[in-house]
């Protein structure tokens, strides 16, 4: 870089004017990163969603690498198992140099997004960021888990492992349930009779490009949608209301410097517990990788017990939790289905006359915790085998659910509220 005198612009500068005249990157700066004043009371909560993005950008960048080796055939090799499992247990973690880490960071690497997603909303829920004006943040929110939700499917299936197989084969037939239609459906999503070679080259192209592509226009249109209201806070005061002479909010700090320091200190600590995972046990006891995965899929041997991978468990356990009354599963399809849908219609659900639980009663408080304590059991009975007593609080926690979200309009009501300061608090 070499400047002459003082007051004239280096070469880089001038290129970066030559640009922003063409395409105003200073502006999408300013407004997105050191003029976007963030609430100053953000507490550690408020990490996850430069996680998620974290991850995200994991997700594909190995992702893409991945590409490279796997081969989404069916069909078996030379050594009589199918290419699709060879290419990746023998290509990958095998023969070719470093690329169990790189598969190890992409396996794993799903199973952190979902724990980072799941903290995110509920960070969400306890300071009621879903709700007004930020119904769309949370709408989009909620797109983005349901395709991550279909991507993680797909994703599952391509190793081509006996859960891979055996989960898409349970969860693919689902469909079937469905009057009139379910038999066409089920075909349709296969491309067969069977799960076969076409159900794999299908999620193939689904999980390496569609799915991704529609990820990360979500994901820009939710921080577009955030940065169009604000950022919510822990005490749910809006920011925007107490402005100073210059129009900027009084309790707000740009993101960067002060949020970018903030988030690397946290991507940090995160990576430390990724890599400690991906290093020590990136399978987490069966957890993120389930044990009948390291065997290739073998049409004609069923696993002794098929179970999706936790991140799907709770819903899982609430198709279960529904008997089939007159001999169809349809009921337990749409609990499901319910379950899942019913978070759309949060924002507009909950009534309380508070935002952030820092100010609601007891009463709610423990509304909230029983909810967790729930998500947590239904999450857990979908990852061990049925019997009679887990079928019992299985459907307990399942009716607690849907009184949670379905009743919010009334109990977010109830109970008394503390008085909410006009401005944050630092605690
Ligand atoms: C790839 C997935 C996602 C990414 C990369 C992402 C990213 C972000 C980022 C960077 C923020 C601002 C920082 C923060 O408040 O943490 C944010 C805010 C928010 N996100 Fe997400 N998000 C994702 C998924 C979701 C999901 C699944 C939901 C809920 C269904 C959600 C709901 C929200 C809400 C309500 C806010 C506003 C929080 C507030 O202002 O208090 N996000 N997101």
């Amino acid at each position: 870089m070499a400047t002459t005198k003082t007051n004239e612009k280096s070469r880089l500068e001038r290129l970066g004017d030559w640009i922003d005249y063409r395409i105003p990157y200073k502006r999408a700066l300013r407004t997105h990163v050191t003029e976007y004043y963030a609430p100053k009371n953000f507490n550690w909560l408020y990490v996850f969603g430069v996680l998620a993005g974290v991850v995200l950008v994991n997700q594909i960048l190995t992702g893409i690498w991945l590409v490279m080796y796997y081969k989404p055939d069916g069909a078996l090799g030379p050594t009589g198992i199918p290419i699709a499992y060879a290419s990746l247990e023998t290509a990958v973690m095998r023969d070719a140099n470093w690329t169990w880490l790189i598969r190890y960071m992409h396996a794993v690497g799903a199973s952190m997004f979902f724990i980072v997603i799941y903290m995110h909303m509920f960070r969400g829920l306890i300071y009621g960021s879903h709700r007004k004006p930020r119904e769309l943040v949370w709408i989009f929110g909620m797109l983005i888990y349901l395709v991550l939700m279909a991507e993680a499917f797909m994703g599952y299936v391509l190793p081509y492992g006996q859960m891979s197989f055996w989960g898409a084969q349970v969860i693919i037939s689902l469909f079937g349930a469905i009057p009139y239609i379910g038999d066409t459906l089920v075909t349709g999503i296969r491309g067969d009779f069977v799960i076969s070679e076409a159900t794999l080259s299908r999620f193939f192209a689904l999980h390496v490009i569609a799915l991704p592509l529609v990820l990360v226009g979500l994901v820009v249109a939710h921080i577009l949608a955030l940065h169009q209201v604000g950022s919510n806070n822990p005490d749910g005061i809006e920011i925007k209301d107490n402005l100073d002479e210059n129009g900027k909010p009084l309790d707000g700090i740009p993101f960067h410097p002060y949020y970018t320091v903030h988030d690397t200190f946290a991507v940090g600590i995160f990576l430390i517990f990724f890599a400690l995972i991906i290093f020590y046990m990136p399978d987490m006891y069966g957890l993120f990788l389930e044990s009948p995965n390291f065997e290739p899929a073998n049409p004609l041997a069923t696993p002794a017990h098929i179970a999706p991978v936790w991140y799907f468990t709770p819903y899982y356990t609430i198709l279960r939790a529904v008997p089939s009354w007159f001999g169809t599963q349809i009921w337990g399809v749409i609990a499901m289905g319910a379950s899942i849908a019913v978070l759309f219609a949060l924002p507009w659900l909950d009534r309380s006359p508070v935002r952030s639980i820092r100010y609601k009663g007891a009463f709610i408080k423990i509304m909230i915790a029983l909810f967790v304590i729930c998500f947590i059991v239904l999450g857990y009975l979908g990852v061990v085998p049925a019997n009679d007593t887990r079928t019992l609080v299985a459907r307990i926690c399942t009716v607690y659910y849907f009184v949670f979200f379905l009743g919010m309009p009334w109990w977010s009501r109830w109970g008394k509220v503390k008085p909410v300061p006009t401005r944050v608090t630092m605690k």
